[in-house]
């Protein structure tokens, strides 16, 4: 363990530098997420997508009638997201921002939406992610969520682990990024205040190329339901 610091201008530059690669260039909807949404129950209902990185699920959400905001930190992140809703002829903001402290009003939100963002950080800043989604969301409203699982972590040999399964990656072209990976206990405990959790576990494949990191590695990706 080290009290290694995780600067926020630091991280926000590695993601500037992320956004230029055409694997973070996503342009297709995540079918996890796309199986999970419903459309609004009332017109002109919003939905927050948080960490909205290049924009592929905002123009969807528009396209189903949700009135949507997408929220960065990245710069090259909110450029890319405008043009990818304008392209689309779609209405919607993008907002420059960090999940710790959401720029929007008590229960704005009808939907929060945060795929492959919120492990990025310590679980404090997941915990503190958590408190700011049930204060924008609506009651009754959702917020889905993906994280990645402890199966899908990498060996301890690997990184700079921070705190318990949270390490800042070394090498690869995350490097310098933290991950934390989630079990459902913690999520469970994390996730109190809100009025119901569901917790789904996925295994999908490895992208295509990629080897396991060891020999018990598992890409399992953890789906988050909280009712608000
Ligand atoms: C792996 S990408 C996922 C992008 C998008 N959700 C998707 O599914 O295509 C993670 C995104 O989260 C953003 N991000 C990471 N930490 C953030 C924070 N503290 N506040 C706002 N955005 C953050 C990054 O800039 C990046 O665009």
């Amino acid at each position: 363990m080290s009290n290694h610091e995780l600067t926020t201008p630091d991280q926000i530059a590695v993601w500037e530098r992320l956004m230029d690669l055409p694997e973070y260039q996503r342009t297709t909807p995540e079918p996890l997420l796309v199986a999970r949404v419903l459309p609004p129950a009332a017109r002109m209902a919003k939905a927050l997508d948080i960490g909205c990185g290049w924009g592929r699920h905002m123009p969807w959400l528009a396209a189903m009638g949700w009135r949507v905001t997408g929220l960065d930190w990245s710069q090259a992140a909110v450029k890319h997201a405008r043009v990818v809703l304008e392209a689309a002829g779609q209405p919607g903001a993008v907002i420059k921002g960090d999940y710790h402290r959401l720029p929007f009003r008590d229960g704005e939100f009808q939907l929060v939406v945060a795929n492959d963002v919120l492990h990025h950080g310590r679980l404090a800043d997941f915990k503190r992610a958590l408190l700011e989604i049930k204060r924008v969301i609506r009651i009754g409203g959702q917020a889905i969520i993906s994280l990645p699982s402890t199966r899908n972590m990498p060996q301890p040999f690997v990184g700079l682990w921070v705190e318990e399964n949270t390490v800042v990656l070394d090498t690869g072209v995350e490097a310098g990024l933290p991950h934390h990976f989630f079990n459902e206990e913690e999520l469970r405990r994390a996730a109190h205040t809100f009025r119901d959790v569901s917790i789904e576990a996925i295994v999908e494949p490895l992208p295509p190329g990629a080897k396991p990191l060891h020999a018990e590695h598992v890409n399992e990706w953890l789906w988050i339901i909280l009712t608000g």
